[in-house]
Parts: structure tokens; sequence; C-alpha cells
């Protein structure tokens, strides 16, 4: 299965979402089900950047090392990934902009946000981009909280298979 975080410059949140997933499914012993994990913005100023300063020393402080360069989705993602994760309307908007006429590319895209247990308070994941430390690291909350509930989620292939027809 392939797995593709979005946000909007693809240098905050989408980045440690795929990364904080990526580690979760490593710890669960899961690497063989998810060929391909990654992340993209609806938006290109940002190609080939770093994360952002601020996500790579708040992620750095939770383990997480932010090595993902940011590049604007494609036509192509939409077709190789199985699950596309978007952080909030906005990116929901501007995916179905850019789907026009497939819509059956929307049936692959959920929000991040509806994976939330601990924070049912919230249905985005918000942009910190202008915002502070704190919003940072609520982030990273939200998607250690989200990326749990959605590996969870996600039925391994062998307990597809055992699913009655
Ligand atoms: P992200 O945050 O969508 O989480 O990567 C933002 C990054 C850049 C901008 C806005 C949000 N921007 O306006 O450039």
């Amino acid at each position: 299965m392939n797995v593709l975080f979005i946000c909007l410059g693809n240098i905050c949140r989408s980045p440690i979402a795929e990364e904080v997933f990526r580690q979760k499914v490593k710890a669960a012993g899961r690497e063989a089900d998810f060929a391909h994990i990654d992340s993209a913005g609806m938006i290109d100023c940002h190609e080939g950047e770093l994360a952002d300063d601020r996500m790579r020393r708040h992620a750095f402080d939770r383990g997480y090392r932010l090595t993902h360069r940011s590049r604007p989705m494609t036509m192509a993602d939409f077709e190789h990934f199985d699950l596309i994760l978007a952080m909030d309307s906005d990116n929901i908007d501007r995916l179905r902009r850019k789907a026009g006429n497939h819509p059956q590319w929307m049936r692959k895209v959920q929000l991040l946000s509806d994976y939330l247990t601990k924070f049912p308070e919230y249905q985005r994941i918000p942009d910190p981009y202008y915002g502070c430390a704190d919003d940072f690291r609520l982030v990273i909350d939200l998607c250690e909280d989200a990326c749990e509930q959605l590996l969870s989620a996600l039925p391994t292939p062998d307990s597809r298979q055992s699913i009655p027809q």
C-alpha cells in the first residue's frame, strides 16, 4: 500500500506526518505493508526545500529527523497512492480542483484529523506556519495521535485475505 500526506507548502505538517507514520510502521514491524510513504504540497513555492527550520527543530526534539524536500503534488500521485491524507479542508478543496474530471481519485482522499482519538476536538491539523513553538508542538502531538490510529485502521494483507466474502 502507498500512503501520501498532503499539506499546503509541504514544509511543516505533511513532512512530520510522513515521518511519524513511517516510524510507527517501523515500530509495528509492518514495513512490508507499505511500499511508499511520502508527502507533497498543494503549492510549489517551497519546492526543493527541507522542512521549515522550526518544524525540523521541534521534530528533532521528539526524535524525528526530517530529510524530505518539498515537492508539489502531481496528477501521477493520484494514480500511484492508495490513500491520500490531507491536513485541512483547504487542502481537500485544492485536491478536488486538481482531481477535476477524475472523481474516483477523490475516493482516496481523507482528512488525517478524522483519525484523532486523544484530540477529538480538532477537525483539522492546524497550519503552524504563522504560529509559535506551541503550534509546532501541537502538530507533532496531533500527527502522533492520528498516525497511531491510522496504522491500526489499515489492515495487514493477511487480515484482508481472511475477511469472509
Ligand atoms: P504547511 O505550512 O502547509 O504545513 O507546509 C505552510 C507552509 C508554507 C506556507 C503556508 C503554510 N506558505 O504560505 O508559504
